[in-house]
């Protein structure tokens, strides 16, 4: 089976209903990036911080997987697929995805505020429990904080996202701005023999590094019937 890794972004699940973060309405433009995505920001108003990750863990009891994700599940059929998002939602994995390395952490779930990497304090919530609050302690006494990666703090999935992505006989980036590393940084690991394709519906600008890419200028759901179709022709 060939190994297709699929790079996604924020305009994976901009259909489901869930906000992008650049661009005109876009999260950061309503809250403050340095306020609600840097350690520097919890450390100034933890209870802030809390509250925002609350907030975004009630939108995804609200939201379902759209059919681009849907359709990346469904290639599993015909390739060994690996999805490295940037998402901290759990869309691919309620659409059917069975590999996803999440770069950027998970909605899901919290961590120590002492040690956020220590896998003993991570712990997955359930739906019951999604409102964290001031005073909830991790096993080490620290309080609960969200098990994201923010702005300025280590990325340790990089490592095997990588290792993914060296093996790649077709990558896809779907859904995303390029503007974020590591992530973006991931291109320049694909082998110059790989085809690579790009489904958004604006323009992204890509430090291509000599890469030709196939670029479907359209939505995540329109795109992937386009790409599926492209793919999986006899
Ligand atoms: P961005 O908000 O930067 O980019 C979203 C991309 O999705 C843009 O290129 C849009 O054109 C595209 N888009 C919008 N609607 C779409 C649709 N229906 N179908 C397909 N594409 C669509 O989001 P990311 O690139 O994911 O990190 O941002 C990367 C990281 O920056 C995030 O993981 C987050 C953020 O700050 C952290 O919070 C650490």
């Amino acid at each position: 089976m060939k190994k297709l890794v699929v790079l996604s972004g924020a305009g994976m699940s901009a259909e489901s209903g869930v906000s992008t973060f650049r661009g005109a309405g876009g999260l950061w433009d309503k809250y403050p990036v340095e306020q609600v995505a840097t350690p520097e920001g919890y450390a100034a108003d933890p209870g802030l911080v809390i509250n925002f990750y609350n907030e975004r863990r009630r939108q995804l009891l609200k939201v379902e997987p759209n059919r681009g994700h849907k359709l990346i599940a469904e290639l599993e059929k015909e390739f060994d697929v690996t999805v490295v998002t940037q998402n901290i939602d759990n869309l691919h994995e309620r659409a059917g995805s069975s590999k996803i390395i999440h770069l950027h952490g998970e909605l899901t779930k919290v961590c120590s505020s002492f040690s956020p990497y220590d896998p003993r304090y991570i712990r997955e919530l359930d739906p019951e429990e999604y409102e964290i609050k001031l005073g909830n302690l991790a096993p080490d006494g620290s309080q609960y904080r969200p098990y994201i990666v923010w702005f300025g703090e280590a990325v340790p999935k990089i490592e095997e996202a990588i290792r993914s992505v060296e093996q790649a006989d077709i990558f896809l980036i779907i859904g995303t701005s390029m503007n974020v590393y590591p992530a973006a940084g991931l291109l320049n690991y694909v082998s110059s023999r790989t085809p690579v394709y790009l489904i958004d519906p604006n323009e992204v600008s890509v430090n291509s590094n000599g890469h030709k890419i196939h670029v479907i200028r359209k939505v995540a759901s329109e795109g992937m019937e386009e790409l599926t179709t492209l793919l999986t022709a006899k």
